[in-house]
């Protein structure tokens, strides 16, 4: 028995193959059934003839319902109609499972059923091709930074403290102490960049997020680069560079499936460098030419980035937002204080922030106040401040949030879709 993946079926053209996999639809008339079979790299369709199978597998066919498991064994014929260019003519059938009423059927269901049923969602077309772009993604980033010469450096999942803020914090009893969830690798990040000059880390990230918005989950994957000897341009060329490389391999290679998801190809082809780069301030008249009234210091939300990101034909990189609107290890402009030396990059079509990040405050004193006066507790950065008390340099590095990035390459209205079991507001299950 030669058992082949339905993505391979071409390569065995004149021969016969097993196919394993998963009833997608079924189509009968008289003397033919029409399988459509699933396997994870693809479908294919099988079509069974009475006059060419055992009486027994023709009758199995005949009611056999949508995701029972099968093993198909066929001839595999080219089929210029066929959107995989072949088909199998069927000479054996093999039922592993007979399946019963499954819940999702062709007509339309709401979000939240979906949702509910996530764990078999995940077999459908536009979900296998999302998956698809998101294994795409996770691939070109890593290819990307190994490229570079960043080592992968994982950091703890388990953190005595906060990076980002402490209104979003998940506290887990840690033995006798209470431990968070990591909001973001980058304070580990920034020992591995001053321990081995450039790293990336990349692992999940949790923010208890109160707000339902299409771009917000509490649990989403983070790819963070960390380098020593760089300041913010250097920041800004890096983010730049690798985020034309990710939207280029997936361009490349998953044009299928982002056909399967109706994926307006133009504007992704228009991702090249450079991307424009546009301070807050400026950022803030456009802004106002759009109507909205926003007065120095505010923070640009949802709404803003939408606009904003409309505004450019390609990814707009806005940097030094006021400090008071970012993290405390943000290293203020020395040409202009007021400012941090922090990059967003927006995605456009609306899309908004996809990545965001910066220069590093390299000195122990500034940043020891910096923690004081965010309210955050001295005795758990102490670590953290040893970095600039040993061999300072300046240094930066980003995130980008691999959800919102699939989001936005997919052309997906929500985030919710990307991640194989999506965690939010009011979502724990399954
Ligand atoms: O802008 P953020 O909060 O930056 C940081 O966490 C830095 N420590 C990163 C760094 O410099 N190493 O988050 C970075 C990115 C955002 O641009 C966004 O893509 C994503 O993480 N992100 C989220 N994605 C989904 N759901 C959420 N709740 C997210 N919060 C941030
Ligand atoms: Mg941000």
């Amino acid at each position: 028995m030669r058992v082949v993946t339905v993505e391979r079926t071409g390569e065995h053209e004149g021969r016969t193959v097993t196919v394993r996999g998963w009833l997608a639809a079924r189509r009968s008339s008289g003397k033919l059934h029409f399988l459509q079979v699933r396997d994870g790299t693809g479908t294919i369709q099988c079509v069974m003839s009475k006059a060419e199978v055992a009486e027994a597998a023709f009758a199995l066919a005949d009611h056999l319902p949508q995701e029972s498991s099968l093993e198909v064994t066929g001839v595999v014929r080219a089929d210029p109609r066929a959107p995989i260019g072949y088909e199998l003519g069927v000479t054996d059938l093999r039922v592993i499972h007979q399946s019963a009423d499954y819940p999702i059927t062709p007509k339309e269901h709401g979000v939240a059923f979906l949702l509910d049923h996530r764990h078999l969602w995940l077999r459908s077309s536009r979900q296998q091709a999302i998956m698809r772009v998101r294994a795409e993604v996770i691939r070109a980033c890593r290819e990307y930074f190994d490229g570079q010469g960043f080592l992968p450096f994982d950091a703890p999942i388990l953190t005595p403290a906060a990076c980002e803020g402490t209104t979003n914090l998940f506290a887990v009893p840690y033995f006798d102490e209470t431990a968070y969830l990591t909001q973001s690798g980058q304070l580990y990040g920034e020992a591995g960049a001053l321990a081995f000059g450039k790293v990336y880390v990349f692992g999940p990230t949790f923010r208890a997020e109160k707000s339902k918005t299409r771009r917000h989950l509490t649990e989403f994957w983070m790819i963070e680069p960390e380098m020593a000897f760089a300041g913010l341009d250097e920041d800004m060329d890096l983010a730049e560079d690798f985020l034309v490389h990710v939207v280029r391999r997936v361009r490349e290679q998953r044009a299928a499936e982002l056909r399967v998801l109706e994926r307006d190809p133009a504007p992704l082809a228009r991702v090249e460098k450079p991307f424009p780069r546009i301070t807050y301030a400026e950022a803030l008249d456009v802004l106002h030419g759009k109507g909205f009234a926003l007065e120095w210091g505010a923070d640009l939300g949802g709404d803003e980035e939408t606009a904003l990101s409309e505004s450019f034909d390609r990814p707009v990189m806005v940097h030094r937002y006021p400090v008071e609107s970012k993290a405390f290890y943000m290293k203020a402009d020395p040409a202009d204080p007021r400012c941090a030396l922090c990059v967003d990059v927006l995605a456009p079509e609306g899309y908004g922030e996809v990545i965001g990040g910066g220069q590093r405050e390299d000195d122990a004193t500034m940043l020891e106040d910096k923690i004081r006066s965010h309210g955050l507790p001295l005795d758990a950065f102490g670590w953290y401040l040893d970095l600039r008390r040993y061999g300072s340099v300046p240094h930066a590095g980003f995130g980008m949030g691999i959800e919102r990035c699939v989001a936005w390459l997919c052309g997906l209205h929500h985030v919710r879709e990307t991640i194989p079991f999506a965690r939010m507001l009011e979502r724990l299950r399954p």
